[in-house]
């Protein structure tokens, strides 16, 4: 007996598709990675979009959402800022690179909020099949003076944005044993 091939219509179709490319959190998690070779294809803008929404929707403390990402695409500013992130070439060369500035440094939460924030749009980037990788290391002052940043604000990281260019490597990390601990700290 022969089946078939089953024939649908384009909603159908689109509702599959919708379903196959649906990643849940846990795949986002295990996926994201530091990537540091990037492609000098464009990130479209529907991508970089969904990627800024996940950290507008992340939580911060009293939802006081004091932050600012900037958005870096021209390429001589992204130059400079891999600059002053100790020379680390590959940040100049991710198409985007996004600066996540906390508003309000002196609140205790401020860096924290940020990381949270940033977070999201590693997680974000995942699914939308682009890479990221936190960058600490850098000049305060030096990304400050680039991006006409005001002195009060604080710079709390940079995020190279691209498709990846590189390949996955196993992440090493700590066996769950050592890091969780039941009723005692011990
Ligand atoms: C706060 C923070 C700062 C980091 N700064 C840098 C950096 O300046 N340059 C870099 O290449 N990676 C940086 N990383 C990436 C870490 O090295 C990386 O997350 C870690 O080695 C685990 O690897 P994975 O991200 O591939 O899982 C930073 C990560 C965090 C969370």
């Amino acid at each position: 007996m022969t089946l078939k091939p089953l024939k649908l219509n384009k909603g159908q179709r689109k509702l599959l598709k919708n379903f196959k490319n649906k990643m849940n959190v846990f795949e986002a998690i295990k996926n994201r990675r530091s990537v540091r070779a990037y492609k000098s294809d464009p990130v479209p803008e529907k991508k970089l979009n969904k990627v800024l929404e996940a950290a507008r929707l992340a939580p911060s403390a009293h939802n006081a959402q004091e932050w600012k990402l900037m958005v870096v695409r021209k390429e001589e500013t992204r130059k400079r800022l891999a600059k002053a992130a100790l020379g680390q070439d590959f940040v100049g060369k991710a198409p985007v690179v996004i600066v996540a500035v906390a508003l309000n440094p002196e609140s205790k939460w401020g860096a924290i909020d940020l990381a949270i924030a940033i977070d999201h749009m590693t997680l974000q980037a995942v699914e939308e099949d682009l890479g990221t990788c936190w960058i600490g290391a850098f000049s305060q002052e030096e990304v400050k003076e680039i991006l006409e940043i005001p002195e009060k604000y604080k710079v709390i990281a940079l995020l190279p944005l691209g498709f990846p260019a590189d390949k996955s490597v196993p992440k090493t990390r700590k066996d769950i044993s050592e890091i969780v601990s039941y009723e005692h700290f011990k």
